[in-house]
Formats: structure tokens, C-alpha cells, sequence
């Protein structure tokens, strides 16, 4: 027997699968880091319901500045001890917040923000940053959001080595 929550779940999985084709399609034959991170974000943005701000942040040697986005204008810089990116930076872990607000030195960068993921990219064994997205909803994201947009980075990362 189904129950709701597992039907939910599946047809999640399902969403996020067919966005992950989505992006294959449309990165495929671009290897450009900034081309592919603007499309991107602009895919996952306008495709999952309840966002508002999809984006990256790329690690220089030092710290994290912001790159291609959708949303509001954001901060430019972080730091890797500060905020839910430089959480999911430093530990190179997925960080889902349920609720900014109680999440230590969250940033907020859009006062409407309720609650947060943060998908580390890792590529060769190096940082490359972070993708971060946010939501007006608490607890917007959940473990299958987690599994997704895990899916959905690593689709993002070979695209750029033209995989
Ligand atoms: N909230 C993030 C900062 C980036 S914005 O959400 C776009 C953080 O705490 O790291």
C-alpha cells in the first residue's frame, strides 16, 4: 500500500530526475563554466516550485564570491567559516537549513528567505564552490531535495568537462 508521503516522494524523485535530463540537454556541447552556472540557475529557478533565489557562489583560494544567479540582488563575498555556504563549503556537505532564522551566521541576503539548501561542488578533489538555494517556505527542502539537488550538481559538473 502507498502511502501519501511515499507517492510524494516518488513523483519528487521523478521531478528531479527529468530536470536533471533537462539540464544534460541544455548544457550538452557547452563547457563554459559562467554560460553553464547562468542557464542553470535559470533552469532550476523557473522549473521547482516555492524558490526565491537559485545560484552559485565560486571559491577563489580564499573565499566565495557569487556568480550566475536568479533572484535578488545577494551578497557578493563569504567567507568559508560563515553562513549556510561556507558551511556546505568547508565540510563539502549538503547543508538543508528547515529554518535560517536558528541555522548559526546564516547569512540573509533576501530578508524573505525561511529556509535554505547548499550543494558543495567538488570537481578533482578541489572546491569549486557552492550552488545555493533558497526558499520563502520553511522547511522547503527535505532529504529527496537533498538526493535531487545533489543529482542536479553533479549534472552541472560534467557539463564543464564535456561529459
Ligand atoms: N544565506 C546564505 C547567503 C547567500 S544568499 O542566501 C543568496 C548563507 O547563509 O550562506
Amino acid at each position: 500500500m502507498f502511502t501519501a508521503a511515499a507517492l510524494q516522494s516518488d513523483s519528487k524523485r521523478e521531478q528531479y530526475a527529468e530536470l536533471a535530463e533537462q539540464a544534460r540537454g541544455l548544457l550538452h556541447g557547452e563547457r563554459d563554466r559562467i554560460a553553464n552556472a547562468a542557464n542553470f540557475a535559470a533552469l532550476v529557478y523557473n522549473a521547482l516550485p516555492g524558490l526565491n533565489w537559485a545560484g552559485f557562489y565560486f571559491f577563489d583560494g580564499s573565499e566565495l564570491v557569487v556568480g550566475p544567479f536568479q533572484g535578488k540582488p545577494a551578497c557578493v563575498r563569504i567567507a568559508l567559516d560563515k553562513g549556510v555556504c561556507g558551511a556546505a563549503a568547508s565540510t563539502r556537505q549538503t547543508q538543508v537549513v528547515r529554518d535560517v532564522n536558528v541555522f548559526p551566521g546564516h547569512i540573509a541576503c533576501d530578508a524573505a528567505s525561511r529556509s535554505e539548501i547548499v550543494v558543495p561542488l567538488v570537481f578533482d578533489g578541489a572546491l569549486l564552490g557552492v550552488f545555493d538555494v533558497d526558499s520563502p517556505e520553511l522547511a522547503r527542502f527535505d532529504d529527496d531535495d537533498r538526493a535531487g539537488m545533489e543529482l542536479l550538481a553533479r549534472t552541472f559538473l560534467q557539463s564543464l568537462t564535456g561529459d
